[in-house]
């Protein structure tokens, strides 16, 4: 696959082919850079000294090599590599991909440092992109002028055919893995999904779709009536797909509704968060919130199927990734040998979302959890070994309100520390442990203290906790 990006100087062209070349383990290529190296000069000096039709030629050479190059590259161009009407020709043959940026924001994030175009005057982007606003439409054209640099790698992956599938072998629960499902949805499916997958992959839904406020407010019953009235007023039969499309409060939200309207009717996930794919959408538990209880009305029964598109989740912000991550390192924990190994091994380039290392991830992950769950479907007793980290994490996450996900890091560490000195854990492996849970748990998180008092407070009200007020740590062999 090569993928070429053209934009105006400032639209972060270099920044996203770096990103995207350790997502699909492509290099990368900086046309402008490949040219400092070549002439051992700066580009200002190259202009100064050569002028810029020289330096056009320069760039030309380049490009006209990278056309020829069957090898898989993303390759970041220069700004004005679309002047030239050849050039123009050749990256509309490789699909090239136009980030579109507002001027004003161009303006603003521009250096004028080694720019020789800009005369050192800021002002004078405006003018440039105005000269070749019309050329860059040429191409398709991705609008980044409002995405974060993750937003804009997942909206340019997107445009491309991406091929990344797997299946998870289970007889209990059918849950595969198809890069670039999102966009291809049963049209005639009602959707339910959140404002934030709306906003950035809307233009892929079906037509029917109830688009839910972000996060947990979704879990409320006052959007259970209105989901209700949205399935009635569309004439919705049992019969109907009824699709969840989002994180883990989605599929929790249209697993209820789904199980509920008409008595029950067929639904399926698409989740799009880490912690959904590998947690929320699997093993059947779904639920909203009441009152001040979180998860406290709910139904458990398994969707029809389950699609996980990896390429979704490169959209995530940092917190949200991390919070799926640290619950993924739990799975790994749990399930010990190749899967922790694996994990090991890996860790810096699934932080890096490399989309195959991710997806391996991920498939483990749901393996670790369909294997406990299919064992104590109705969570009577070694389905609450899943509750490593969370123990603690829950008192902390109600002591500081810090996100569920970065909490369960916390409670992962304190836990972890305990097991230690309880000698349940060998030294070697509770450093090796610790040092992982160093680099995934924020700073910010990791050096909160919570008083004593505070944790058995919060620890008294767990719903862990028995009628003797002691909790149980699980282990497989407890029985
Ligand atoms: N049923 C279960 O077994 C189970 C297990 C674990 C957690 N849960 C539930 O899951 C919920 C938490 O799920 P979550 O962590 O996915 O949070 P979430 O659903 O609130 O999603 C987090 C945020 O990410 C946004 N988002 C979703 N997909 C995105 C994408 N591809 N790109 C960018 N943004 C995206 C959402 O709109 C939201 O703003 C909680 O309600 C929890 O109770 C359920």
């Amino acid at each position: 696959m090569k993928i070429f990006l053209v934009g105006m100087m400032g639209s972060g062209k270099t920044t996203l082919a770096k990103k995207i070349s350790k997502v699909l383990s492509i290099p990368y290529i900086d046309i402008d850079e490949e040219i400092e190296k070549n002439e051992n000069l700066k580009i200002k000096d190259i202009f100064e000294r050569y002028g810029e039709e020289y330096f056009r030629k320069l760039e030309n050479d380049i490009l006209e090599k990278l056309a020829e190059n069957t090898q898989s590259i993303v390759v970041s161009t220069g700004g004005g590599i679309i002047l030239n009407a050849k050039n123009r020709t050749i990256l509309k043959k490789e699909n090239a991909i136009y980030l579109s940026v507002a001027p004003e924001k161009l303006k603003d994030r521009v250096s004028l440092e080694n720019r020789p175009v800009l005369a050192n005057n800021k002002e004078n982007i405006i003018k440039i992109y105005q000269d070749r606003k019309e050329l860059y439409e040429q191409f398709k054209t991705v609008d980044i002028t409002n995405l974060t640099e993750w937003e804009s790698v997942a909206k340019i992956l997107y445009q491309y055919d991406i091929k990344n599938d797997a299946e998870i072998d289970s007889s209990f629960q059918k849950v595969s893995i198809n890069a670039g499902s999102l966009k291809s949805l049963p049209p005639d499916s009602i959707v339910f999904t959140s404002e934030k997958v709306n906003e950035l992959y809307g233009e892929y839904l079906p037509q029917k779709k109830l688009v839910l406020p972000n996060g947990e407010k979704t879990k409320d019953i006052s959007f259970v009536i209105r989901a209700y009235e949205y399935l009635l007023e569309n004439n919705v039969s049992r019969d109907n797909l009824l699709l969840g499309i989002g994180g883990g409060t989605i599929t929790d939200f249209t697993g209820f509704v789904g199980s509920t309207y008409k008595r029950g009717m067929n639904f399926s996930f698409y989740p799009t968060t880490l912690l959904s794919q590998i947690d929320a959408a699997i093993g059947g538990k779904n639920g909203i919130d009441f009152k001040k209880y979180k998860n406290v009305v709910g139904t458990i029964n398994l969707p029809k199927e389950v699609i996980i598109d990896p390429l979704s989740i490169l959209s995530l912000n940092d917190e949200t990734f991390i919070e799926g991550l640290i619950e993924g390192y739990k799975m790994a924990l749990i399930s010990g040998n190749d899967f922790y190994e694996y994990f090991k091994e890996n860790m810096h380039e699934i932080l890096n979302r490399n989309l195959y290392k991710l997806s391996f991830f991920i498939k483990r992950s749901v393996e670790e959890k369909l294997r406990i769950v299919e064992q104590d479907f109705k969570d009577t007793g070694l389905r609450s070994c899943l509750n490593l980290g969370h123990t603690l994490g829950h008192t902390f996450e109600a002591a500081t309100g810090i996100a569920h996900g970065l909490s369960v890091g916390w409670g992962l560490i304190k836990e972890i520390e305990f097991f230690y000195k309880k000698k349940y854990l060998e030294e070697k492996e509770y450093l090796e442990i610790k040092d992982t849970l160093e680099t995934l748990v924020p700073e910010k998180v990791k050096n909160i203290q919570i008083e004593e008092k505070d944790i058995y407070y919060y620890l008294s009200n767990d719903k862990k906790i028995g009628a003797n007020q002691k909790i149980r740590f699980y282990h497989e062999n407890s029985g």
